[in-house]
């Protein structure tokens, strides 16, 4: 009960413009691959029904939707996402704060801190058994068209890996079970990560393969990027060309 009692008072912080501290927390050390590994031993352990329940019970449904999908572009979709990167996520709200360096995380990194690792992995389990999200409604087809070769063939000139390699055909992600989803992300939400990224505020990256990438990117390639990623979700509710 102690528990969703802080939940609800976050929520309301959050829906206030307060939620933004001044103090800067300090930036942790990077994961090294052989203790995230460890970290994600037990990512795919988790059981969805008790992972469905805390949804609820702890109000991520209140932004992130009712199954994991998002009903705001503000928010972003969970629903198909990798157990693996849910929950190494989760941590890095958690414990590390490699994602506490701007105003958004902050709900985030409040609501990681109230879960431990087996919770993590139901919720993980969770998602990942819902069906992957519809386009979101503010996906625009003509940015998403310019966004597609970029994201499948990249460019050799400027040093930039297809994103497909890693994040797979369709933005189903792809060779590591850390590597996010992006099919059907809302594009607020992906540009928003990939700016923290370019601007080396998101840390979270092993290896700090996103911050590379991003760096060498465009804002208007950034934003055809997150359209054509966008466009890839499921086929109910898709804008009109
Ligand atoms: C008040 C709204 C709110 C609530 C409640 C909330 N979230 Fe979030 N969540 C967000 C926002 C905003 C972000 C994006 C933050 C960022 O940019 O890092 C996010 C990001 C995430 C991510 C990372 C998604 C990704 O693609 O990297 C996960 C996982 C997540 N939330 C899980 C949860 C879980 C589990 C709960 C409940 C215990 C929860 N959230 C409750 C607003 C919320
Ligand atoms: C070498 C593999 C690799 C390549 C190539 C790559 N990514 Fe990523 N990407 C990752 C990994 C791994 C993560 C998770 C990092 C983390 O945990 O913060 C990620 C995270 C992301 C995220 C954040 C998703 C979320 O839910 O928060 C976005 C957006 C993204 N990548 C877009 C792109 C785009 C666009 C390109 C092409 C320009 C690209 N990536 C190329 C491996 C890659």
């Amino acid at each position: 009960m102690k528990q969703r009692l802080l939940v609800l008072s976050l929520l309301l912080i959050a829906g206030s413009a307060g939620a933004s501290s001044t103090e800067k927390p300090e930036a942790m050390p990077e994961w090294e691959s052989d203790k995230l590994e460890l970290a994600l031993a037990h990512a795919n352990t988790g059981n969805p029904v008790e992972g469905k329940r805390l949804h609820h019970y702890l109000y991520c449904s209140a932004c992130h939707g009712d199954n994991g999908e998002s009903p705001s572009r503000n928010w972003p979709s969970l629903t198909g996402q990798k157990p693996d990167y849910v929950m190494k996520t989760l941590l890095d709200y958690k414990q590390s704060m490699r994602r506490d360096h701007y105003r958004k995380a902050f709900v985030m990194t409040r609501m990681a801190g109230l879960l431990n690792e087996s919770q993590m992995a139901d919720l993980a389990a969770y998602y990942a058994q819902q069906p992957a999200p519809a386009i979101p409604p503010s996906t625009n087809v003509k940015l998403a068209k310019q966004g597609a070769k970029l994201a499948n063939r990249g460019d050799d000139k400027r040093g930039i890996t297809a994103c497909s390699a890693c994040h797979g055909e369709h933005g189903e992600s792809g060779v590591t079970p850390d590597t996010p989803a992006l099919a059907g992300q809302t594009p607020e939400y992906f540009i928003q990560a990939m700016t923290m990224y370019k601007q080396g505020m998101r840390t979270s990256d092993v290896g700090g393969v996103m911050r590379m990438y991003s760096k060498s990117l465009t804002e208007a390639e950034i934003k055809a990027l997150a359209h054509y990623y966008a466009s890839l979700g499921s086929k109910a509710g898709a804008p009109k060309p």
